[in-house]
């Protein structure tokens, strides 16, 4: 591996040269992804029925399971259902027949979601899955359970979050149970769109955010904080994906929970190796400005140096979460590039998977 200097994001044979699977124009084709993604659930056939439903669970690990992340932090203050979200084997005990489960694995092969799959089935909870093939798809069928395809073609699960993410809301919506979410979506769509220009290779490092702080993160370890509501799943997101795509640690905190325990550890001189990368919305709480002051000032001697994301302001949540997550997939990617690693194969991840398998 070897390090660039940050003029390299600038010259299109070395992006080129970078990136060979092209994770930037996978990246880029978010609004797109959403757009399909949404049509193909929400015309799904045989969904379950929303009578009686109480309580919505999703399922799934890591680039699959971002799309629960992304449900809860819209939704949650918004539905009267509570929504949880499982990352691991086991299903909560109050899920049963008056439980919606989407059990998602891009793979359809990952072994804790379809641990959690089985038992939902076997608790006769309403199930639809979300898969581009494998085992889950397999059984969906066998067990004669609604699925929704997405497409195979994307090559690793974190690069097809458009389509995972428009799974969710595509069910939900004909199930009559969203607010405005056709709407929204499109007016997400169309944000996207216009935000892969401005961030995209093609705009100058002078005149482009992304690379911009891809460059200052450069030889730091990014830490990422997200203000509660809809900066959480993009918090989450730019760390796995700063691990993923850059190869390097992360660390993620929300605000105001850092405030409660983090803030200790940044004790005087602690922050010198690392960048902080706030990500703000102007839905967040009126306390948040005040408190983000507060929070960095009371570090002041850690020497953590910060930078502030905004989401673009947007007509509907949707567009203003997934513009930090756009804004964070092309850091990460850029920051892969910056390092002189591919940002798409994840080759530890893949063998200890192959190690695991039974
Ligand atoms: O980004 C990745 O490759 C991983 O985080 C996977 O998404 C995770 O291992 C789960 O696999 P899948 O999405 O196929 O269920």
């Amino acid at each position: 591996m070897s390090t660039r200097a940050p003029a390299v994001l600038d010259d299109p044979a070395a992006i080129a040269a970078g990136d060979p699977e092209g994770m930037l124009g996978l990246v880029a084709s978010l609004g797109t992804q959403l757009r399909e993604g949404f049509a193909t659930a929400r015309s799904v056939p045989e969904l379950p029925s929303p009578e009686g439903l109480r309580s919505v669970v999703v399922c799934g690990m890591g680039g699959s399971g971002v799309a629960g992340d992304v449900l809860r932090s819209l939704y949650a203050a918004r539905l009267h259902l509570p929504i949880v979200v499982v990352k691991g084997y086991a299903l909560p005990e109050f899920c049963g027949r008056d439980t919606l489960v989407m059990a998602m694995s891009f793979s359809g092969n990952t072994e804790e979601t379809l641990v959690a799959y089985a038992e939902a089935v076997a608790r006769g909870c309403r199930v639809v899955t979300v898969a581009a093939g494998g085992e889950l798809a397999t059984l969906s069928e066998a067990d004669d359970v609604t699925r929704v395809s997405i497409p195979g073609t994307i090559p690793v699960p974190r690069a097809a979050l458009g389509y995972l993410s428009a799974a969710p809301l595509g069910v939900l919506d004909a199930m009559a149970m969203l607010p405005a979410a056709e709407r929204d979506v499109e007016a997400a769509a169309v944000l996207l769109d216009g935000l892969a220009t401005e961030l995209g290779p093609d705009r100058t490092l002078q005149d482009n955010v992304a690379k911009d702080l891809a460059a200052w993160l450069q030889g730091r370890t990014p830490v990422v904080w997200g203000s509660e509501g809809l900066a959480e799943a993009p918090a989450v997101r730019w760390k796995t994906q700063i691990n993923e795509n850059a190869k390097v640690p992360a660390w993620v905190g929300i605000l105001s929970e850092v405030d409660h325990n983090e803030i200790e550890g940044w004790s005087e001189g602690s922050g010198r190796p690392y960048g902080l990368v706030a990500l703000r919305h102007r839905e967040e709480h009126q306390r948040m400005a005040a408190r983000f002051a507060a929070t960095l000032q009371a570090i002041e001697s850690a020497g953590l140096e910060a930078r502030e994301v905004w989401a673009t302001p947007s007509a509907g949540a949707l567009g203003s979460m997934l513009s930090l997550i756009m804004t964070g997939d092309f850091v990460a990617t850029y920051l892969a590039i910056l390092r002189g690693v591919d940002p798409t194969p994840v080759p530890v991840l893949s063998a200890l998977k192959e190690r695991l398998r039974p």
